[in-house]
């Protein structure tokens, strides 16, 4: 049998990727034969269903799975656009950890390989006193941080891997996203020096590109 695998896939900021490159490290292991499956483990800004849910299964190219149509891949969705923290308390209401980790739970029964993507970067608030790098402390969860080749990318990788190592939580990898297309420079030199560092600081990690997807060439009927 092969091996479970939990992953939170986190980024340097919102907007970096982390969406894209969920769903597409997604289809590499739906290609390698593993049942994959992905989680939003708190989407804002919308109404009853996770965009970002919709999107991953757009970037796999399969439609919407039935685990998502009774919300285990989404278990906590609030309609403010905003951090968790805000977006709770706008709707008067507090998030609950455990009903997320039961729902992950529920899908690593089912299938090989869950990646939990997360919602903006690592110290974003869940609640006033509980981070999303608490949580994935407290679930031992190994870490995929999203980043990028745009001016401030080395600052802010820096940064969350430094709070990763103070935290003992492990990095999987690095995904460096290719887009959108910046100053060709910078690009190279944030790849070539986010690689160097990784072979200092974390070994064991790995850095992986992320290409610009077209979703519209992504059938799914
Ligand atoms: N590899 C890519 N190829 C094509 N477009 C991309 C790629 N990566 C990011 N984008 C574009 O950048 C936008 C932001 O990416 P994405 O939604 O994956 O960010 P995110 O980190 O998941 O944001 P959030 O914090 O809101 O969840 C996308 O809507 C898309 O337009
Ligand atoms: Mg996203």
């Amino acid at each position: 049998m092969k091996r479970k695998k939990t992953f939170f896939i986190s980024g340097i900021d919102t907007n970096i990727g982390k969406s894209y490159a969920t769903g597409y490290i997604a289809s590499q292991y739906m290609s390698k034969g593993y049942k994959t499956i992905t989680q939003k483990f708190i989407q804002t800004g919308n109404v009853g269903f996770s965009e970002d849910i919709q999107l991953h299964r757009k970037i796999m190219g399969i439609k919407l799975l039935p685990e998502d149509y009774v919300l285990l891949t989404s278990p906590i969705v609030l309609p403010y656009p905003a951090s968790p923290h805000l977006a709770a308390n706008m709707q008067k209401t507090t998030i609950h950890c455990e009903s997320i980790a039961n729902a992950t739970r529920a899908l690593e029964r089912k299938f090989d390989v869950v990646l939990i993507e997360g919602a903006g970067g690592l110290m974003v608030p869940i609640s006033e006193n509980f981070l999303t790098i608490d949580y994935i402390q407290q679930q031992k969860y190994p870490v995929i941080l999203v980043t990028s080749g745009r001016l401030g990318s080395i600052n802010h990788t820096l940064l969350s891997l430094e709070a990763l190592k103070n935290r003992d939580i492990t990095l999987n990898s690095i995904v460096y996203n290719t887009y959108p297309k910046a100053d060709k420079y910078i690009e190279n030199e944030t790849a070539r020096y986010l690689k160097e560092y990784l072979k200092i600081h974390f070994p064991n990690a790995t850095f992986d590109i992320i290409p610009e997807i077209n979703i519209d060439q992504n059938k799914t009927d």
